[in-house]
């Protein structure tokens, strides 16, 4: 008989880890999402990251970029509040007490960026959500994965994981890698994917069927990175947060396809279906 450990994400799944909002909540009940990223020419990352977060019910937002991007940040995400982490990218990460980092979203790989990261890395203990340059960054450093926290969520797409953890022939042999450094390193690794699978360290695997090739675009996977951290601000547990939050992101990335096709919907298109899932789900 063969034990197996994986599971599909279904609307059964889904509903026992959604929490509906308290009646008494206040905006100190949602906690404090914090997206780090975004550098010069790649503002829209962070852009795209901090809508999608204050679209996902985190109490406070803010986005933690350089001041290239102050101006557009403020006029297209009014309700976060903006952090400067430098001139043209970033050069300095402060620690806001008690807040979930979402890291990586254009972040840029420049040399300064990079001592930047991995000093963070060094004094953060907590877990974080990583992606993108963060873990492009990561993978050029030789003790890179030892400094990402236990707990942490990482969200490669198939190039990124093999950067981090080298190269596999298939994606059978991909996933069983991702289950050796999922639990070696006690991350939950999301490899991002037409069914996204979301490893844990205990090397339970989940698939995501929800998604299509709309997202096959540059900036959707920056809409999940907000998504996610807005969840582990609101106390969604890091399992829980990476399970809905792959759901929710496929989920409205349909609704957008239905409205818009799937070849004109643009991520941005997605952040604002990701209300109408939620009117779903309560
Ligand atoms: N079917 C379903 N889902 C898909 C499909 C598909 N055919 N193609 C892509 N997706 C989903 C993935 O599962 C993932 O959630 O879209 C998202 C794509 O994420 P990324 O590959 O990270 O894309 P992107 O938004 O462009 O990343 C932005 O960060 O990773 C870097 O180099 C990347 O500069 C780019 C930036
Ligand atoms: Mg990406």
């Amino acid at each position: 008989k063969t034990q197996t450990d994986d599971f599909v994400i279904d609307d059964e799944l889904i509903l026992k880890i959604f929490k509906p909002r308290d009646d008494f909540a206040h905006k100190g009940t949602y906690g404090k999402s914090v997206i780090v990223g975004g550098s010069y020419g790649k503002i829209g990352a962070a852009v795209l990251a901090t809508k999608s977060a204050l679209k996902s019910g985190s109490g406070l937002t803010f986005v933690l970029a350089p001041n290239c991007g102050y101006e557009i940040l403020q006029n297209t995400c009014s309700e976060a509040m903006f952090i400067e982490g430098g001139e043209k990218f970033i050069t300095q990460i402060d620690e806001i007490e008690n807040a979930v980092y979402g890291i990586g979203p254009g972040l840029g790989t420049d040399e300064e960026t990079e001592k930047t990261l991995l000093k963070f890395l060094e004094n953060h203990s907590s877990p974080l959500i990583l992606d993108a340059d963060a873990l492009n960054i990561i993978s050029k450093n030789e003790n890179g994965l030892k400094l990402i926290p236990k707990k942490s969520i990482i969200t490669p797409h198939p190039k990124e994981f093999e950067r981090l953890f080298g190269k596999t022939e298939n994606s059978i042999e991909r996933l069983n890698l991702a289950k050796t450094k999922a639990k070696e390193l006690e991350i939950y690794i999301v490899l991002k994917d037409h069914h996204t699978q979301v490893v844990t360290p205990k090397v339970k695997v989940l698939y995501n069927i929800t998604g299509n090739s709309g997202l096959a675009k540059g900036g959707s996977g920056d809409v999940l990175t907000g998504i996610i951290t807005s969840l582990l601000a609101q106390k969604y547990s890091w399992e829980e947060a990476a399970i809905l939050g792959v759901w929710l992101h496929g989920k409205a990335a349909d609704l957008a396809s239905e409205k818009y096709s799937k070849e004109s919907m643009q991520a941005t298109d997605v952040i604002n279906e990701i209300g109408n899932v939620f009117l779903d789900l309560n």
